[in-house]
């Protein structure tokens, strides 16, 4: 069988008044992320594996955040795309492996919501997506809380 991997890596500044928004998932906090769509940093993520994985250029190549289209978009029509190109390059996704690193607040009651939505977005068991969460120990950016990371990998094998 043939197997490949993607790596996707992304962050957003935070923004108070903006919603966040983390695999689809509407979190309870008082402030959001920053970008010209949803900012669903692991969504992104998660975007740019699935097009890693087939060598397909990345998020911004194919949803440019110049194009009004994507204004305010829910990243999960990026994730649907991304997956298509997967399944019409021959290949079927195998699962999803993640971590969020955001300082604050407390993702963990989370964790299954978003598994859950990345799960039935994906078409995949829930066994096999993998959501981590967390904090940069009050260092640097993120962990001072001015920004949001996401990182991802996914493993595809071919149909
Ligand atoms: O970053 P740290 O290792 O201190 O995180 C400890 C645990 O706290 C993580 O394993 C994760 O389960 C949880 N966490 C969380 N929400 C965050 C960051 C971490 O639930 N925003
Ligand atoms: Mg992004």
């Amino acid at each position: 069988m043939e197997y490949r991997t993607g790596l996707g890596w992304d962050v957003h500044r935070t923004e108070p008044g903006r919603l966040l928004i983390l695999g689809g998932v509407r979190i309870d906090a008082d402030f959001g992320l920053e970008g010209h769509s949803d900012a669903d940093v692991l969504s992104h993520a998660v975007t740019d594996a699935l097009l890693g994985a087939v060598a397909l250029g990345d998020i911004g190549m194919h949803f440019p955040d110049s194009d009004p289209r994507w204004k305010g978009c829910d990243s999960l029509v990026f994730l649907r795309h991304a997956l298509q190109l997967v399944g019409e390059a021959g290949y079927a996704l195998v699962n999803v492996d993640s971590t969020v690193i955001l300082e604050r607040p407390k993702l963990k009651d989370y964790r299954l919501p978003i598994r859950r939505k990345l799960a039935e977005t994906l078409g995949l068991d829930l066994d096999h997506v993998s959501v981590k969460f967390k904090t940069a120990e009050k260092v640097g950016p993120v962990g001072e809380g001015r920004s949001a990371e996401a990182q991802a990998i996914v493993s595809i094998v071919r149909e």
